[in-house]
């Protein structure tokens, strides 16, 4: 606990720094503080948590809550003129940030039918998951990839990209999710606007997905080795479709239900170098058992209805909900529905974690896996 005038951060523990104040140390902090320098022992404890310290809370946010003011967007803003009509998730603890959870961004876009966005690139990868609406597109390095709900789609870290909604379509809304956070915080975040704006379409409309969307079969003398997927867009019916068919040979995982990562063909890694995500789908009354990891997740509903408990609090979703797990969070999640399976897309910073050794994972061991709750 800080004591006196400065930090302190004392722990009576073996091992860690419990050094009290004497107006002679006291003095001495002063000294050191005028030379852009401090004691260690004062702040150890704080910089070094026994455990993962997210600042991050879990939060619920309601689509019928939010989708009103993304749509009223659309009379407020034009997309020139804001570059991305966007409402965007704001963690309480993480505003600084402008982070949904962790060190991952979140928010919300709509398009009406005929609307395009400048295209752009930047160092932060991002993905989009459809939410409602018809005739949305994303073009990718002149790949044009058309969308509907519950597809996801990649415009990775340097690529050209922009979003549009044809003229004869409906509006759209899609959830962003980028690492802007991250590569901020990396302080190695560039963007630049396309020097025409808008770029030219190269291939045939979703030429990534009909050479590499088919299971388990490589384009003969395909070449990539780019860091992402080159499989841009995954889409709903052959993801539903996986998990359905993973239902026949698998009970799955007693903490994840059936989960399915989206990988990239080449590696069978993640889809990016910074984002991973997946698909998970609960059986009709399945109720998983808590455990939590390192790593920030931002679920959405794509199917169904239930809860999850996060950190002892309970939250009830459903279709098209959106809900965060901060970093070593317990969670468990249910599915309230005795005759519909419930899915789960989510996104997370695990490639990040994995890459870079920090991954850990710990199962909720007291009430059978099942967290107290605390309200
Ligand atoms: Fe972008
Ligand atoms: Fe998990």
């Amino acid at each position: 606990m800080a004591t006196g005038r400065r930090e302190n951060h004392r722990e009576n523990v073996a091992g860690r720094a419990n050094v009290e104040d004497t107006p002679e140390l006291l003095a001495y902090y002063d000294e050191l503080e005028g030379l852009d320098a401090g004691a260690l022992w004062t702040v150890a404890n704080k910089i070094e948590p026994w455990q993962p310290k997210s600042s991050s809370v879990p939060v619920l946010w309601r689509y019928e809550d939010l989708r009103k003011h993304v749509l009223r967007s659309v009379e407020l803003v034009s997309p020139e003129k804001a570059g991305r009509r966007v409402i965007y998730l704001n963690n309480p603890g993480r505003r600084e940030h402008a982070a949904a959870v962790g060190w991952l961004y979140s928010g919300l876009q709509v398009m009406h039918p005929g609307e395009v966005a400048s295209a752009h690139a930047h160092s932060a990868s991002a993905l989009r998951f459809i939410m409602e609406g018809e005739g949305a597109y994303t073009i990718v390095d002149g790949h044009k990839l058309t969308l509907g709900a519950n597809d996801f789609v990649l415009t990775p870290n340097g690529t050209w990209h922009e979003h549009g909604v044809a003229g004869d379509g409906t509006p759209c809304i899609w959830q962003d999710g980028l690492d802007i956070p991250l590569v901020n915080c990396l302080e190695a975040n560039f963007y630049a606007v396309h020097p025409k704006m808008q770029q030219d379409v190269a291939h045939p409309v979703d030429d990534m997905s009909h050479a590499w969307g088919a299971p388990g079969l490589r384009p003969a003398g395909s070449e990539w080795s780019k860091g992402y997927s080159p499989l841009l867009k995954y889409e709903w019916g052959p993801t539903y479709e996986a998990l359905q068919r993973y239902a026949k040979a698998s009970a799955g995982s007693p903490y994840d239900g059936l989960l399915m990562n989206y990988v990239n063909p080449v590696t069978g890694g993640p889809v990016m170098q910074t984002i991973g995500a997946s698909m998970q789908m609960l059986r009709p009354g399945e109720a998983t058992r808590a455990h939590r990891h390192t790593g920030s997740s931002i679920y959405q509903v794509a199917k169904g209805s239930g809860h999850s408990i996060i950190d002892g609090k309970r939250f009830d979703w459903k279709e098209r909900d959106i809900f965060c797990v901060p970093s070593w969070a317990w969670h468990e999640h249910a599915n309230s529905s005795a005759s519909e399976d419930a899915c789960l897309f989510a996104f997370n910073d695990l490639p990040v974690m994995h890459s870079l050794g920090l991954y850990r994972e710990e199962a909720f061991g007291d009430n059978e896996g099942r967290q107290p709750l605390s309200s």
